[in-house]
C-alpha cells in the first residue's frame, strides 16, 4: 500500500515519513510535491476533524483526476490548545499572528500573555487528527493528543512550531529538547498515527486487492459535487478513537 500525505508542511512530512518507515503494511510514502503536482487543500472546517477530512478528500480527488488513484491518502490537522487562552490558537495554530510570523515571535508573545498565569493554570495540549481515505473510498479518522504545560521561556533546537514552549511534564523538558524518536513516541501525531497503523495491520483483506472507487468517482465526474464534511464525520461516528495523552 502506497501512502500520499495530503500536506505541504515539510516538518509534518518528515515526522510522518519517519514514523511510517517501520509499518509493514506500507510500501512507500510520498507527499503531494513528490508527485510533481502542485495542490494546496483548503481547511475551512473550524474543527480538527472537519479540516483533516477536507484536506484528505480534496487531495484524493485532485490526485485521482491526475492518475494517482491507487494510493491511500493521509491528511493531518493539528494544533496547540492553551487553556488560559480559551483554547487558542487551536485549529488556527498555523495562522496565529500571521502565517509568515516566525515562531520565535509567536512563542515569545504567548509567554508574555501568560506572564501572570500561575503554573497550575498553564495547561495546554497538542492535538492531531489524521483522516485517511483508502483506495476503495473507505474513510477513517484518528485523534491523538498530548497534555503539557506552557513554559516560561523558549528552549531547545529540535522539532518545529510551538515545540520550544511546550513542556512535557514526564520528561521535565520542552518538546524541542526531545529527540525526533522521543517526540514521535509520545506526540499527538505519533499517537494518532499509531491508531492508523493498528487499523492497517488489522486489515484481513490484502489492501492492494480493493477495487479503486476513487478512480471510478473521478471518471464519473463526481469530483464537482459539493462534499459535506460534517456528514462524512457524522457517518464515521467521530469523536473517533481518542487516545488519552
Ligand atoms: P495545520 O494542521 O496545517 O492547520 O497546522 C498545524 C499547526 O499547528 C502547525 O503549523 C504548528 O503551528 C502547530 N503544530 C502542529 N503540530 C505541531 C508540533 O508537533 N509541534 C509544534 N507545533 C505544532
Amino acid at each position: 500500500m502506497r501512502i500520499v500525505l495530503a500536506t505541504n508542511n515539510a516538518n509534518k512530512v518528515q515526522e510522518l515519513k519517519t514514523m511510517l518507515k517501520e509499518c509493514s503494511s506500507v510500501s512507500g510514502v510520498s507527499c503531494i510535491s513528490d508527485t510533481g503536482l502542485a495542490f494546496v487543500p483548503q481547511e475551512t472546517g473550524g474543527t480538527f476533524e472537519a479540516n483533516a477530512m477536507q484536506k484528505a478528500v480534496e487531495t484524493a480527488e485532485f490526485l485521482a483526476k491526475n492518475g494517482y488513484d491507487k494510493a491511500m491518502i493521509v491528511a493531518d490537522d493539528s494544533g496547540l490548545e492553551i487553556d488560559a487562552l480559551g483554547g487558542e490558537p487551536g485549529v488556527d495554530s498555523a495562522l496565529y499572528m500571521g502565517r509568515e510570523t516566525p515562531y520565535t515571535i509567536r512563542n515569545a508573545r504567548i509567554i508574555e500573555l501568560l506572564a501572570d498565569v500561575p503554573d497550575e493554570k498553564r495547561t495546554a495540549r497538542f492535538v492531531c487528527v489524521i483522516a485517511c481515505i483508502m483506495p476503495c473510498g473507505e474513510k477513517h479518522m484518528f485523534r491523538g493528543k498530548i497534555e503539557g504545560i506552557i513554559a516560561r521561556e523558549q528552549r531547545g533546537e529540535n522539532g518545529f512550531g510551538y515545540d520550544p514552549i511546550f513542556l512535557v511534564p514526564e520528561y521535565g523538558k520542552v518538546m524541542a529538547e526531545l529527540s525526533g524518536e522521543e517526540k514521535n513516541a509520545i506526540s499527538h501525531r505519533g499517537r494518532a498515527l499509531g491508531q492508523m497503523v493498528e487499523m492497517l495491520d488489522a486489515q484481513d483483506t490484502p489492501l492492494d486487492t480493493f477495487d479503486y472507487e476513487l478512480a471510478k468517482r473521478a471518471d464519473n465526474d463526481t469530483a464537482t459535487e459539493t462534499i459535506a464534511f460534517d456528514e462524512i464525520i457524522d457517518d464515521l461516528g467521530i469523536g473517533c478513537d481518542e487516545l488519552q495523552g
